[in-house]
């Protein structure tokens, strides 16, 4: 009786937290998974890719931050002269998407090896 009990105290402390995590893991790739594809939707579809071009090399600058990129995303940027980066927020874009953006574009220029 009493091994029973140790039995099941052990397979509760370990084996369920295990489950747990497992469970968390698979959810969280296939939340990245799908962000990514939802970012690269999302940079054809608002022809980000017209000014930055497809592998982000133009209008890209990796060393910023994070918060700061996603705010020019949000609220756009007036630079000396045209093109500007237009504000993407009232189009539909929120800090989610814009954080999966910025993501993205960096991955791109990763890929191109920076
Ligand atoms: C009409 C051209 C144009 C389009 C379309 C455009 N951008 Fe931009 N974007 C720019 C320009 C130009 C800058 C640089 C602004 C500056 O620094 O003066 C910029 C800046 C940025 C920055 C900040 C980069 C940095 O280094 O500071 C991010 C991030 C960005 N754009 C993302 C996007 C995303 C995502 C989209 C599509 C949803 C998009 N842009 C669409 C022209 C464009």
């Amino acid at each position: 009786m009493k091994t029973n009990h140790l039995k099941i105290f052990v397979m509760t402390a370990i084996v369920l937290p295990l489950l747990v995590l497992m469970g968390i893991n698979a959810g969280t790739s296939t939340v990245s998974a799908s962000a990514e594809d939802d970012a690269a939707a999302l940079y054809k579809k608002n022809t980000c890719f017209a000014c930055h071009k497809a592998d982000a090399s133009k209008y890209f600058d990796v060393a910023e931050t994070d918060e700061a990129l996603v705010e020019i995303i949000l609220k756009g940027k007036k630079g000396e002269k045209p093109p500007y980066m237009p504000a993407y927020e009232a189009k539909g874009i929120d800090a989610v998407k814009a954080a999966a953006l910025v993501a993205y574009m960096r991955g791109l220029r990763s890929a191109a090896g920076e």
